[in-house]
């Protein structure tokens, strides 16, 4: 079967191309590795296995067209990338660790992974003239003056706190992203990603709809930070996927960030409701501090996907809600101490 020349030219591609997937074990990565699989496409994924889940990985090796690489993309590359480079066509980096508690465990790595990792990928993808695409965050609005977030807005981020070592460390990766794009040393992509949640998430990394329904489910005590009125908007993972994807893929010169996130806004405490309901625990609701830089409002405006990608995301949050439940459900009977509650 023709594949289209992701590259642009209109020309079919090898058979054997392959994509170069940074952060392949990891939550969205590793749906994106299947997406590709499922494509017919061949994936070399570079993990330090940071934070990642083992069986993430499992559930991919093994396949015929899928190759891991234990790697830190802070170091150099593996020499053998240098022999691959004729048959990578597309490099994707979404090597970080996005749980506040688990980027801030070791900041300075967090800004290395961020700058020199994504250096690195850009060079590879300029050695083999492969198209490259950054995950970054909503983060790189910091704690927005303006609402919903449209990809013109600067930002409020601090550049002290204890956030800043992911916040800016992603805006310094997309400034390098468009400086190789400018200098036309690379064709690149990026992609703010708001609020991402579904099945491989780590049930542990501290992330709000991962820590509700597995404390639900634990029969623990449900924490919410500060009174619960802050928002968030949820995009489900195949939806994120889909986007990303269809980024890749879109024609057009790449220099311009495209939000990728669910616009559907709702208060932590509405997210509380949806998962005691779920659930149907009736474990007690505790109160801790707002962490520090937390942001109070987040929805992204995807006017610029829809109008680029034709992407909106489908996915209601009942369904991706009932589905992602459902599998933390299943992780968590292999834990001794799991009590399912219900
Ligand atoms: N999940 C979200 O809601 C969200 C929101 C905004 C942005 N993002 C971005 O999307 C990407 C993926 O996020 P995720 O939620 O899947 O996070 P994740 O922590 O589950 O996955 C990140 C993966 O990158 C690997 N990694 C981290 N540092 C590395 C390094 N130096 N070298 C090699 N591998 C490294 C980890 O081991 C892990 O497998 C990240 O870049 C993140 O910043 C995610």
């Amino acid at each position: 079967m023709k594949k289209t020349n992701p590259n642009g030219s209109g020309a079919t591609v090898q058979p054997l191309a392959l994509n170069v997937v940074a952060g392949g074990a990891g939550f969205i990565g590793s749906h994106l590795c299947r997406a590709l699989l499922d494509r017919g496409e061949s994936v070399l994924c570079l993990d330090n296995l940071q934070t990642s889940r083992p069986s993430n990985l499992r559930a991919l090796e093994g396949h015929p067209r899928f190759r891991f690489l234990r790697h830190d993309i802070s170091q150099p590359l593996p020499a053998e990338l240098t022999r691959l480079a004729p048959r990578i066509t597309r490099v994707w980096n979404l090597a970080c660790a996005a749980s506040p508690p688990l980027y801030q465990r070791d900041p300075e790595h967090t800004m290395l992974t961020n700058v020199v990792g994504t250096n690195n990928l850009l060079h590879l993808a300029e050695a083999a003239k492969a198209r490259f695409l950054l995950t970054s965050t909503s983060e790189v609005y910091g704690d927005p003056e303006i609402h919903p977030q449209a990809e013109d807005y600067r930002g409020n981020v601090s550049c002290t706190g204890p956030r800043a070592c992911y916040d800016e460390g992603k805006r310094a990766a997309e400034a390098l992203t468009f400086d190789y794009g400018r200098a036309g040393r690379a064709q690149v992509r990026v992609a703010r990603i708001f609020n991402t949640y579904g099945p491989n998430m780590d049930p542990d990394d501290g992330r709000v709809v991962s820590n509700l329904i597995c404390q639900a489910l634990r029969g623990d005590e449900l924490t919410v930070y500060g009174d619960g009125s802050q928002t968030r908007s949820f995009c489900y993972v195949s939806d994120m996927v889909a986007g990303l994807i269809a980024l890749m893929d879109a024609e057009f010169d790449g220099m311009e960030p495209v939000n990728l996130g669910n616009p559907h806004e709702m208060t932590v405490n509405e997210l509380l409701g949806h998962v005691l309901k779920l659930t149907g625990t009736r474990a007690r609701v505790v109160h801790h501090p707002l962490p520090e830089d937390d942001p109070r409002r987040r929805r992204p405006d995807i006017s610029r996907a829809g109008a680029l990608l034709g992407w909106a995301p489908r996915v209601p949050l009942a369904e991706g809600l009932d589905a992602t439940c459902a599998w933390f459900a299943e992780e968590l009977v292999a834990e001794p101490a799991a009590g399912v509650a219900g």
